[in-house]
């Protein structure tokens, strides 16, 4: 392997520990802990897996975490009431439902309903189109942590070529957003994409987040490129194995022979998600409560 390893775990690790230091700021100047909210429908494993997570790491960091869990069969009616309480309520700086949601509610409607200003996932259409036009908002959060660890590596990106694949709204198109914010040429690839390979072969920086493990070669790769690997799926166990093994959306083995630098699944861009979520919502505390936080603080 010649790559060099992009620490995601190492960087979320020092990013929550700077939110923790100015969460405690934040308590002294406000009169009050900044607050999240997540809402989980259902008893989805892989979700609870992720809402539990998300309740620890808001405590660990001196914030204010409120689960709200609800039955499979929920009326969309009912969820909507709660998300209106949270809108008003004071001690709630971040709203967070969790995705999927069962069939019968309607995610857009529930995205909706959302405040803006308490949108820390950066999923409702008007952080959607203040990302767009260049406004400030809230940015979804693991492409915002793909961004944080591409500068960290690279620092200024005007100018170079990326392929994001994936047109997905919570990675892939805000990804291609904040790459064109910074200057880069950027070209989404799909399932529709003609010749990947070669698309994938001009790029300085792949972004992959298609949700199919291994599936992008170091062959396809610029030697020297730059890979962030969004992916995260369990492949089937082989024998001796009780749980089959997380793996990538990039073949690592292959790719880090020819990149310059790879992030590593697990470890990689996975840990940065629940990080920038943190930093999202004190970024929300400090504007709900009108108390100023330096421009680049987070
Ligand atoms: N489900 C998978 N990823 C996410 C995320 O980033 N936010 C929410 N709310 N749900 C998700």
């Amino acid at each position: 392997m010649s790559a060099a390893l992009i620490d995601g775990k190492a960087f979320a690790a020092t990013l929550r520990a700077k939110v923790a230091g100015y969460a405690a700021t934040f308590e002294q100047s406000a009169g009050r802990k900044a607050g999240l909210a997540v809402v989980l429908v259902g008893d989805d494993p892989a979700s609870q897996v992720y809402v539990r997570s998300k309740g620890k790491a808001t405590t660990e960091c001196g914030m204010a975490g409120f689960e709200h869990k609800l039955p499979d069969d929920t009326a969309e009616d009912v969820l909507l009431v709660l998300i209106a309480r949270l809108n008003a309520d004071p001690a709630v700086d971040g709203i967070l439902v969790q995705l999927p949601l069962p069939p019968h509610i309607n995610e857009q409607k529930v995205i909706a309903a959302i405040d803006p200003d308490k949108d820390v996932d950066g999923f409702n259409v008007v952080n959607v189109g203040r990302l767009a036009t260049g406004l400030h908002g809230f940015v979804p959060c693991t492409p915002l942590g793909c961004l944080m660890l591409l500068k960290d590596r690279l620092g200024d990106l005007s100018g170079l070529d990326v392929v994001v694949i994936g047109r997905s709204n919570i990675v892939g198109k805000p990804m291609a957003q904040l790459l064109l914010k910074e200057s880069c040429t950027v070209t989404i690839a799909h399932s529709r994409t003609k010749d990947l390979p070669e698309v994938v072969r001009r790029a300085d920086i792949v972004v992959a987040a298609v949700g199919r493990p291994e599936m992008v070669k170091g062959s396809w790769l610029k030697p020297g490129a730059t890979v962030i690997d969004v992916g995260i799926n369990r492949l089937p166990p082989v024998e001796g194995e009780n749980r089959g093994r997380l793996v990538g959306d990039v073949d690592f083995a292959s790719a880090a022979e020819v990149a310059g630098a790879i992030t590593p699944v697990p470890g990689g861009v996975g840990p940065m998600t629940i990080a920038v979520l943190l930093r999202n919502t004190l970024v929300a505390a400090h504007r709900n409560a009108r108390v100023a936080l330096a421009k680049d603080a987070l």
